[in-house]
This record gives structure tokens, C-alpha cells and sequence, in this order.
């Protein structure tokens, strides 16, 4: 027989505001492999229908289980119950607009991110559908899906201490997004477009440096040395 895991969970629907917030606690008995997002679904289906939380992919890839476990932002699907105590605690991700209990909406402040940092490939080429794929060398190519590992879920932007004190800050995921663009020949803006973008208190140079960005994003991506390199960049294109 397997743990018993007594799981907290915050509860709480904004469409129902007389209801006040409050914590819940389930009892799991807990088998080998077992996910949180597993103990999730087994309290949705055993224990209590009405809990509210995010899925898609169930293997780390759509970014849509991100939430605060013991007070770490981390993915459901991807953090195993036999690395945690027997007393979890489930919240929701800070920053982003609590849904209810634990789903947040990430997609709504990702797209008035990339809005305002333009996150796409800016060409004044007119779409060809016929071209043939342009080539580029490999290592261009790694280097630019390195950048582009992000999967959004917004680990990074809720364990940033400075996006609590700047909400106007872009983040980690922000900074990077731009710094895909920057490194990608087929974007033909220049180096000053992308300072303008990013050569601000609100961007790269809002960044405290806390680390949290790069200790919490699960699919490893060195965040902070991302950044280091892509601030780095823009202060010696900006000396010009
Ligand atoms: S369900 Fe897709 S990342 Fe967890």
C-alpha cells in the first residue's frame, strides 16, 4: 500500500465571489509513478468533480499544468508525487488571471507579450507559398531552437520577483522570445528596432538577476545565461 497523500488545494470561483477563497484537502492513496496532475485527475474523478484545473498534453509540452507546487512553480504533469512530502499544496500560478481554483489564463498575457515585442519573423517579403524552405547551417538552427524550447507556460514569470514589482515587466519569457528573433536572418529588423523593443526599465534592464526564471523553467532552458548574452549584445550594438 501506497502513501497516503493529504493534498491542499486553494479553491475558488470568480464567477461566484460570495463564496469566499479557501483551501481543500483531499486524501490519495499514492501508487508508483504517480503524477500530481495523476492526483489531480483521480480527485476529479473520485472525490470531487467540481476542481478546476488546466491539461492538454500530459508530457510536459503544452505548458498548460503550470502551478504552485509547495510553493514552486512547476508542472502537474511532469513532478512525481515520490519526490515530494506527503503533504502537497496545490495554488495557482501568481501574476497570471485566476479562471478558478487552479487554472489560470497564461495565454492571454503571452499574446499582449508577443504583441508588444513583435514575437514573429518581420519581413517586408511578400508570402510566397511556392518558395522553397531558405537553408541555413545547423548550427544556426540549433542556436535558434535553443531560443525557441519555450513552451509557455509561465513558470518563469510567476517565480520572478521582479515581475511582482514591475508589472509591466516582459520577463524571461519575453526577453527570450525576442532574442529568437534577434538571431534569426530572416527577421530584418535591426539592431536598434530590437533595443527599442527591449533597451527599457520594462525590459532587459528591469531584470534583478534573481535566478528564479532559470530555476524554475522545467524544460531547462539556461535562462539567465540567455539573457546575459542577449543584454550583452544589445549594450555593444547600442555603443555603435
Ligand atoms: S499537461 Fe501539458 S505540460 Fe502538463
Amino acid at each position: 500500500m501506497g502513501r497516503e497523500l493529504k493534498v491542499s488545494v486553494f479553491r475558488y470561483n470568480p464567477n461566484e465571489p460570495k463564496v469566499k477563497p479557501r483551501v481543500q484537502e483531499y486524501h490519495v492513496e499514492e501508487i508508483d509513478g504517480m503524477t500530481v496532475f495523476q492526483v489531480l485527475t483521480y480527485i476529479r474523478e473520485r472525490l470531487d468533480p467540481s476542481l478546476l484545473f488546466d491539461f492538454v498534453c500530459r508530457a510536459a509540452i503544452c505548458g498548460s499544468c503550470a502551478m504552485l507546487i509547495n510553493g514552486k512553480p512547476k508542472l502537474a504533469c511532469k513532478t512525481q508525487t515520490s519526490l515530494l512530502p506527503n503533504k502537497i499544496q496545490l495554488m495557482p500560478l501568481p501574476v497570471f488571471k485566476l479562471i478558478g481554483d487552479l487554472s489560470v489564463d497564461t495565454g492571454s498575457w503571452f499574446r499582449m507579450m508577443s504583441e508588444k515585442v513583435g514575437g514573429w519573423v518581420n519581413t517586408k517579403k511578400e508570402f510566397d507559398k511556392n518558395a522553397l524552405e531558405e537553408k541555413m547551417s545547423n548550427d544556426l538552427a540549433q542556436e535558434i531552437y535553443e531560443l525557441d524550447r519555450c513552451i509557455e507556460c509561465g513558470c518563469c514569470i510567476a517565480g520572478c520577483t521582479t515581475m511582482s514589482l514591475k508589472p509591466n515587466f516582459i520577463g524571461a519569457a519575453g526577453i527570450l522570445r525576442v532574442a529568437r528573433f534577434y538571431t534569426d536572418p530572416r527577421d530584418e529588423r535591426n539592431e536598434k528596432d530590437f533595443y527599442d523593443i527591449l533597451g527599457t526599465e520594462e525590459g532587459m534592464f528591469g531584470c534583478m538577476s534573481l535566478l528564479a526564471c532559470d530555476d524554475f523553467c522545467p524544460k531547462e532552458i539556461p535562462l539567465m545565461s540567455q539573457l546575459a548574452t542577449f543584454r550583452r549584445k544589445m549594450v555593444l550594438a547600442s555603443l555603435k
